[in-house]
């Protein structure tokens, strides 16, 4: 299986993904950065479009929305919410965000909630929406701390067994190089707003949080070991997460930066 066959796999399985939590936390974007009517927005990895019917109520009849994604069950259950909400100003389309191309200065506002550490090229992608915007647009998304979701023990216990895994979250994993990138692409007014939703977990729930396997990276070196190697490696995750553990439990971060920039 491709890195992106399984991306497809793992979010076309997950047809259960909207939630209260999963709609606030992509929804609180718009409250950094909102779009007004009339205007025209791109809503990256749209998946169940969430943000595309938010701008779509925001932008009226006279502007319009496109939701791009490639997880074609996530999609159909966006097009029955745009539906059923009878909103005619909303196009999705199922493309993967590398090959997705539009004419430059044709959005205002570019969202891209909790997808953008999964694209390979960041940098590359960065500099497309930056081509597709007016001047004057932004681009609003969400990425997550180096070490939200234990990331840091996953690494350390694969480390231990002679395993370099790159951690998803390292690219975009601190606000310095958040601030990097967004300048490398000519982006200004870069304002990062950091959210922190962690909480204490029991051992035994700061432990489930990884199967020893799962691990959306391109360069994901776990696809090829046998699975003795793997329970091995789930071991020492378990020993890592053990001595992180406190009269609270184990704290499991999710601090997670809302990203604004603008094309001057
Ligand atoms: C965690 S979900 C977020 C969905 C939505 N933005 C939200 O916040 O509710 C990640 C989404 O990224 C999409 N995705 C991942 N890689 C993609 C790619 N290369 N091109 C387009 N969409 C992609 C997945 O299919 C999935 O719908």
């Amino acid at each position: 299986m491709t890195y992106k066959q399984e991306i497809i796999a793992h979010y076309n399985g997950r047809t259960n993904y909207d939630n209260d939590f999963t709609l606030n936390r992509a929804i609180a974007l718009l409250d950094y950065a909102s779009p007004f009517p009339g205007q025209r927005v791109l809503d990256v990895a749209t998946g169940t479009g969430n943000i595309a019917i938010a701008a779509a109520q925001k932008v009226g009849t006279n502007g319009s929305v496109i939701g791009i994604d490639i997880a074609t069950e996530l999609l159909k259950i966006a097009q029955q919410k745009i539906q059923a909400k009878n909103l005619s100003n909303v196009e999705l389309i199922e493309v993967d965000v590398k090959v997705y191309q539009a004419e430059p200065e044709k959005f205002d506002a570019i969202y891209c909630s909790y997808a953008i550490v999964l694209f390979p090229n960041i940098p590359k992608i960065i500099e497309n929406w930056y081509r597709f915007l007016k001047f004057g647009g932004f681009i609003a998304f969400t990425c997550s701390s180096e070490n939200s979701y234990l990331a840091l023990s996953i690494v350390e216990a694969c480390a231990k067994h002679g395993i370099t895994l790159p951690n998803l979250h390292e690219p975009l994993g601190t606000p310095e190089r958040i601030q990097d990138v967004l300048t490398q692409a000519k982006f200004t007014q870069i304002k990062i707003h950091p959210r922190q939703m962690g909480t204490y977990l029991s051992l035994e729930k700061a432990q489930s949080k990884w199967n020893g396997q799962f691990w959306a990276h391109i360069d994901n070196p776990l696809r090829q070991l046998e699975p003795q190697k793997i329970r091995q490696i789930k071991a020492s995750y378990d020993d890592e997460i053990a001595a992180l553990e406190t009269k609270q439990g184990v704290w499991h971060e999710e601090l997670i930066y809302y990203v604004v920039a603008r094309k001057a």
